[in-house]
């Protein structure tokens, strides 16, 4: 595709896309996610790379074992929390009401990573608007990618907009500088029983360098995590269920597999290794098990160098 300026390549299958992933020949670009910088600066999402930006290594090395199986573990109560709250607002509503997937399933996984990264609820099941940090994220997110798009005219022509931009991205850190805040008044003992994402980069050390997070750096990734987080995990969700409902013989195996593992018990994190058929929802699942339901709608890549791929030829 070409464009003043521009020439992108798109690949869509497996092979081409496994070939462009390979980091070092084509290192991510920021080209569409700069205007998120304004909120995010360098955070890990949308940092320019580890070179020219070092807190993207160091958040990186920071926080890899905050992701890892024992730290997942810690956050299983939080996920349950929340789910458990919206079976319960769809089991009370009863089969008679119409139910907005997309809706519900943006509500969890916000209300999920928030809970369990920085033990903070946005408590979207008993509100019937939005949070502010939600409804400012939303705004952010939309005229983000709308003054990407922007035609080359006067700035002033913007200034509403800008204003508003501006006026939420004030909102959202404002909001995760009150909830550090809040952690760093805690007592040591409070400190000490702290196991999320918060606490995993207050306390962090980076075994490269040596350093923490500065304290900019951390706000930036809470946004980050949120941001980076919900939309992804909300879309796979939504579109498992659609085509769990669509398709009759893999709601039959779901249920099936959930009965055979959980039984009547209440689901425990242990179960959640053994359930492979649901887990195959996942983009990390084997290529026949997909169902549809993979939820990245691009990825950016820029050559290192000129190189070619089998039959394109990529300049840098
Ligand atoms: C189904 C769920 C998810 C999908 C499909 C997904 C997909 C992706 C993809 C494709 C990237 C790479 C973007 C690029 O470089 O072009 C990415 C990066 C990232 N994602 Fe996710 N993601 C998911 C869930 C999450 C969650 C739950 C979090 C945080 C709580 C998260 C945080 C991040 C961060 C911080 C990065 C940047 C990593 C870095 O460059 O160091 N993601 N994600």
């Amino acid at each position: 595709m070409k464009f003043p300026g521009h020439t992108f390549i798109v690949a869509t299958d497996y092979e081409t896309c496994a070939e462009f992933c390979d980091e070092k020949r084509f290192p991510k670009t920021i080209f569409a996610l700069r205007e998120m910088r304004h909120a995010m600066h360098d955070g890990l999402f949308t940092a320019i790379d580890g070179e020219t930006e070092p807190n993207w290594g160091i958040a990186h090395r920071v926080l890899v074992p905050a992701f890892g199986p024992a730290s997942l573990r810690n956050m299983y109560e939080g996920m349950y929390d929340m789910t458990s709250q919206l079976a319960m607002k769809w089991a009370r509503f009863g089969k008679n009401s119409p139910i907005t997937v997309a809706d519900d399933m943006t509500r969890l996984t916000l209300d999920v990573i928030a809970l369990c990264s920085m033990d903070f609820r946005f408590n979207s099941y008993y509100r019937t608007g939005t949070h502010p940090f939600v409804e400012a994220m939303s705004e952010f997110l939309v005229e983000s990618g709308d003054r990407f798009r922007r035609l080359p005219v006067p700035a002033w022509f913007y200034r509403k907009a800008d204003r508003k931009f501006f006026g939420n991205v004030d909102v959202m850190r404002n909001t995760a500088s009150e909830i550090l805040q809040e952690r760093k008044n805690e007592t040591s003992e409070q400190l000490s029983k702290r196991k999320d994402l918060l606490s995993a980069m207050l306390n962090g050390v980076d075994p490269k360098t040596g350093q923490k997070m500065t304290e900019e750096s951390i706000l930036d990734n809470l946004i980050t995590f949120l941001i980076a987080g919900h939309e992804t995990t909300a879309g796979t969700l939504s579109f498992a269920m659609y085509h769990i409902m669509k398709n009759p013989e893999i709601y039959r195996k779901v249920r099936e597999e959930v009965d055979r593992v959980c039984g009547q018990e209440t689901i425990r994190f242990e179960h959640l290794s053994k359930l492979p058929y649901i887990n195959a929802v996942s983009c990390t699942a084997p290529k026949d098990h997909l169902f549809l339901v993979d939820d990245i709608e691009d990825s950016q890549r820029n050559p290192a160098s000129d190189t070619t791929t089998p039959g394109i030829q990529c300049c840098a």
